[in-house]
C-alpha cells in the first residue's frame, strides 16, 4: 500500500470506486458498505434518486471494486441494504462469486408509524466473504446470554452463551441519543457495527468502510482497536466526522457501549438503584431527522 492515497487510520475525501479501484494490493480485513439507498434521502452532495438501471450499473461497480481490489484473501464483506435493492446486492454478490455467509434482518425497534400498509422496520445485512472457508469469525467476542440461562435456569447452558440468531435487534440512532450527529441524515447504530467488527475481524486488522458518512464504522473500529479506512464524497462529512473521531480517541463522546465509558459508568453508579435511566439517552428541545449539514 505505499504510494497509494488509500492509508489506514483516516477518513478520506473522494469518490470510493475511483479510490478503490488504484489500489495496487487489497488493503482490507472487513469490508462493512451502507451505500445511499436510492430512496431519496437528502445527502449534502450526492443524487440519491437515481435511475433504476444507472443505480444498479453504479452498484455492481463499487461492489466489484470492494471484492476484487480493496478485500484480502480471507476477508468478510457486509453489505447494508432497504428492502428495494436487496435481491440486487444478491444477485451482483452471486456474479462477483462471493459467498453468502448470512442474511441478516437487522429489526429496528424505532420506526415510523404508518396508516395504510405494516411500518417498515428492517433492513438488510448481507454478510459474505471470499473465501468459504478461510475467515475470521471470532465467535466467543459476540455471544450473548442464552435463554436457557436467563428464563429457564437450565443446567445444560453453555457458560459462554449463545450466539445471535440472524435477526438482529437494535433501536436506529433517534434524535434523543447521545450518540446522534446532527450534520448527517442517516447513521448506523453503534452497537451494528460493534457486533459485525467484534466478529469479523481481529485487533489490529483494517476496516474499510466505502461510504463512510457520518464515520460510524471508524470510530467504532477504532474504539475497538482496529485500524480504519473511511472513505467519504462529501468533504463537509469527512471535515465532521474526523472530529467525531478525535472525540472518541479522546473519550470525550460517550459510545453506546457503557461497559466501555468510563463517563456513563460513572453516572450510572451516581444514580444508583433509584433509577433505571438508560445515561446513553438525553432529551434534546428540538431536534429534525435532516439537520442542516454543518458541524
Ligand atoms: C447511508 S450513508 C452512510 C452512513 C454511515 N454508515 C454512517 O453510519 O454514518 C451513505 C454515504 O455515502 C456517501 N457517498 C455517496 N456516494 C459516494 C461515493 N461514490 N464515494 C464515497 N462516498 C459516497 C454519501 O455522501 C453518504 O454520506
Amino acid at each position: 500500500m505505499e504510494n497509494s492515497p488509500i492509508q489506514p487510520d483516516a477518513i478520506i475525501a473522494g469518490e470510493c470506486i475511483g479510490l478503490l479501484n488504484a489500489l495496487r494490493e487489497p488493503a482490507a480485513d472487513l469490508i462493512f458498505a451502507d451505500p445511499p439507498f436510492n430512496i431519496g434521502y437528502k445527502y449534502d452532495c450526492y443524487e440519491d434518486r437515481k435511475a433504476y438501471d444507472e443505480y444498479f450499473d453504479w452498484t455492481s461497480q463499487w461492489m466489484r471494486a470492494c471484492a476484487e481490489k480493496a478485500l484480502k484473501p480471507a476477508g468478510s464483506f457486509w453489505i447494508a441494504i432497504g428492502d428495494e435493492y436487496a435481491a440486487e446486492v444478491r444477485i451482483i454478490a452471486r456474479r462477483l462469486g462471493l459467498n453468502l455467509r448470512n442474511w441478516v434482518i437487522w429489526h429496528y425497534t424505532f420506526g415510523q408509524a404508518t396508516k395504510l400498509k405494516f411500518a417498515r422496520s428492517h433492513a438488510h445485512l448481507f454478510y459474505f466473504t471470499k473465501d468459504a472457508r478461510k475467515f475470521t469469525f471470532n465467535d466467543t467476542a459476540v455471544r450473548m446470554p442464552s435463554a436457557r440461562q436467563t428464563t429457564y435456569a437450565d443446567r445444560r447452558a453453555n457458560p459462554a452463551g449463545k450466539l445471535p440468531d440472524d435477526v438482529w435487534s437494535f433501536s436506529r440512532v433517534c434524535g434523543t441519543f447521545n450518540e446522534r450527529v446532527d450534520w448527517h441524515p442517516c447513521q448506523m447504530p453503534e452497537k451494528v457495527l460493534e457486533r459485525i467488527i467484534k466478529v469479523s475481524s481481529s485487533d489490529g486488522d483494517v476496516v474499510l468502510d466505502p461510504f463512510s458518512g457520518s464515520g460510524t464504522t471508524c470510530c467504532t473500529a477504532a474504539r475497538l482497536k482496529r485500524r480504519y479506512i473511511g472513505i467519504e464524497i462529501s468533504e463537509n462529512y469527512v471535515e465532521c466526522s474526523r472530529q467525531r473521531l478525535a472525540d472518541t480517541l479522546a473519550g470525550r463522546r460517550p459510545t453506546t457501549d457503557i461497559s466501555e465509558n468510563p463517563e456513563a459508568l460513572r453516572h450510572k453508579r451516581a444514580v444508583g438503584k433509584k433509577s433505571e435511566s438508560d445515561p446513553n439517552i438525553r432529551v434534546r428541545k428540538s431536534h429534525t431527522e435532516s439537520d442542516a449539514a454543518t458541524c
